[in-house]
């Protein structure tokens, strides 16, 4: 596959980052009649959902006409149970907007037969025609959705063991480590590459040696984020302490200050 450069945007701090991502978003639901989103969770995500919350209730912006679907999700834990990203989308974003009930989608960590709801989940996508913009978080081990290092750059939905450093990253969500499930369902490497446009979102220094390595470093499976350089339409937004570890900075015109 042919490698890209993607378009890197770094502003001044997680604030600034959350009202551009939120920006991008509101243009692009403005713009096109039906959108299908991809969604991501985590710290990061939450300001971005917060503004979205914010233009829809001021009527700046409307997702009656949007479908989505969720990268993950934890096996295991229920829907209503607060550690899980149905329960975080909920509070963050779907019992806020105007979304139509049963156009977003999350993968069903609860599935009996987690390969069979994996097939399903990726027939769904096909069904809707594909991602057309996929948001993303970026893990402090560069992993994209939950695809761990050693992700094969061709896995789709699957079920996926979490590394110990996720499961400490995600404790505080639940009431103690030992509480944190292992495994989790997530789209793929090639999956999340299937979508036609990708906003991957990182802020904090500690995010710095991973974004670094996503977009410096070897592309491979040992930084699952690397892969988003066979992407010909990738956009980075980053704050100024998760781009400190850059050798190469985006040209002026690309950089934008809060
Ligand atoms: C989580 C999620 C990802 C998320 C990433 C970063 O575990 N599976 O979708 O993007 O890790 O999370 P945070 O924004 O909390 O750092």
């Amino acid at each position: 596959m042919r490698q890209h450069a993607p378009q890197i945007e770094i502003v001044g701090n997680a604030t600034a980052v959350a009202e551009r991502a939120a920006a991008h978003i509101v243009a692009r639901l403005r713009n096109e009649h039906a959108v299908t989103l991809g969604f991501a969770t985590g710290a990061t995500m939450r300001p971005v959902y917060a503004r979205l919350v914010a233009a829809t209730r001021a009527g700046d912006v409307s997702f009656r006409a949007v479908s989505s679907f969720n990268l993950d999700e934890f096996v295991g834990v229920a829907p209503q149970s607060p550690g899980s990203f149905h329960g975080y989308m909920q509070e963050h974003l779907f019992g806020h907007v105007d979304m139509e009930a049963g156009r977003a989608r999350i993968p069903d960590g609860m599935a009996g037969d987690i390969a069979a709801e994996a097939a399903r989940y990726e027939a769904l996508i096909a069904a809707a025609g594909g991602i057309d913009l996929l948001l993303l978080g970026i893990g402090a081990n560069g992993h994209i959705g939950f695809n761990e290092p050693g992700s094969d750059f061709a896995s789709r939905t699957r079920e996926i063991k979490l590394d110990e450093a996720t499961r400490i990253a995600n404790a505080g969500n639940f009431p103690h480590l030992a509480s944190v499930p292992e495994r989790a369902i997530t789209m793929g490497i090639a999956t999340i590459l299937e979508a036609r446009s990708i906003l991957l979102i990182a802020t904090g220094s500690e995010k710095a040696a991973a974004l670094a390595a996503a977009i410096e470093g070897p592309i491979g499976p040992a930084c699952p984020a690397s892969a988003l350089r066979l992407h010909d339409n990738v956009h980075v937004l980053c704050d100024e302490a998760a781009a400190a570890a850059l050798a190469n900075r985006p040209h002026n015109n690309n950089r934008r200050t809060a």
